[in-house]
């Protein structure tokens, strides 16, 4: 079968932002062959590829051709006494493959319940929550060169992979799609990442002493629920910055200042502040601009109420960043794409 193009297509379905905009070349693919001969296509020379669409801000109607990646498939690879190493395909949605896992009683990405987005994507921005990030299960990913057409593995240590950031944002950005990953996870005796504040205190409120991993995935989508607007009803891109890290020095200063200013040690010099907490301290959280605004539970998070445009909700970002610099004098980076 031949991939239809379709032209000017509503892209609000897919992107959790439910941003309103229009895609002038629109085409969907589900298989690997189907994507190189769509990359191929000389009448489009610009591309765009689209995932899942939960971490992206649109804020213009799109000229170039955007592909739609449904690569779907999820397959045992290899198994050792305690674990089992997992394929799967890059169009898959992350919840439902964590779902998928607890199914099967396979650990590891219980604390990565409910973050919206496709699999594909997770290594981007190696996604994390709760004391645990992508780059702990993960082996491998494939990779097609977009220039070549040529797949390539990339191992863990290729990746590069840090808080919130990967090579695939860095070194060779906007150069590969990833096809697929591998990720390791224990089918047996399971090694629970309990001690995030919230999971233990959500275990005990519950009552429960020894949790499986279906507990933990529990409790964390009930944190989640609680604090995290679902895109479906609020369009949202979960966090919208990053957690700020700042030196020492800096860090004494603010404290001298704001005594309940909440902070981690990442090392000996280098402090990280959740971005939540300033944002809250400057007044924006729960702040509604009309049709967006800032997240009443969490003020991390930018929220489409409805049919906000992209290009005001950038805007009310710019208005955060540079608040948080004049009163801080710390440089918010954003966590979302914008487009
Ligand atoms: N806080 C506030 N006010 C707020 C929000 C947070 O004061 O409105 C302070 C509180 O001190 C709170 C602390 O920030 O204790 C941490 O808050 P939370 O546990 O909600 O986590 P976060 O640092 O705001 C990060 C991730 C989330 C992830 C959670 C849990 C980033 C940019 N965000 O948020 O990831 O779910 O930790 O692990 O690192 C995402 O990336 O889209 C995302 C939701």
């Amino acid at each position: 079968m031949p991939n239809t193009v379709l032209e000017n297509i509503s892209l609000k379905p897919f992107n959790t932002f439910g941003i309103e905009v229009n895609a002038k070349y629109f085409v969907s693919v589900n298989s690997v062959e189907g994507l190189k001969s769509v990359l191929k296509l000389k009448e489009y020379p610009e591309k765009f590829i689209l995932g899942g669409g939960s971490n992206m801000l649109l804020t213009k109607d799109i000229e170039a051709l955007v592909i739609h990646l449904d690569l779907k498939n999820i397959e045992i690879v290899s198994k050792t006494e305690n674990t089992v190493n997992v394929k799967i395909a890059a169009g898959e949605n992350w919840h439902d493959f964590v779902l998928w896992s607890l199914k099967h009683d396979f650990g590891g990405i219980e604390n990565l319940s409910l973050i919206p987005g496709n699999v594909g994507a997770a290594p981007i921005q190696n996604i994390g929550a709760y004391g645990v990030e992508l780059k702990d299960v993960f082996v491998e990913c494939e990779a097609l060169h977009i220039n070549s057409l040529k797949i390539k593995t990339l191992t863990k240590e290729d990746c590069n992979f840090d808080y919130r950031n990967s090579v695939f944002k860095q070194d060779i950005k906007g150069e590969y799609i990833i096809l697929n990953v591998t990720l390791n996870l224990t089918s047996k005796n399971h090694k629970l990442k309990t001690s995030y504040g919230a999971i233990s205190e959500e275990l005990n409120k519950l009552n429960i002493k020894n949790p499986t991993i279906q507990d933990v995935s529990k409790v964390v989508i009930a944190i989640r629920e609680s604090k995290l607007p679902n895109p479906k009803v609020i369009g949202n891109s979960g966090s919208f910055f990053k957690n700020p890290i700042i030196s020492k020095s800096h860090f004494d200063i603010l404290k001298n200042n704001f005594p309940e200013i909440p902070s981690y040690t990442v090392s000996e010099n280098e402090i990280k502040i959740p971005a939540g907490w300033l944002i809250e301290h400057l007044g924006f959280k729960g702040k509604r601009f009309g049709n967006y605004g800032v997240h009443k539970k969490q003020a991390l998070v930018l929220v489409n109420y409805d049919d906000a445009k992209g290009e005001d909700i950038f805007k009310l970002a710019q208005l955060i960043q540079s608040t948080v610099k004049r009163i801080f004098d710390i440089n918010l980076e954003v966590e979302v794409n914008i487009i």
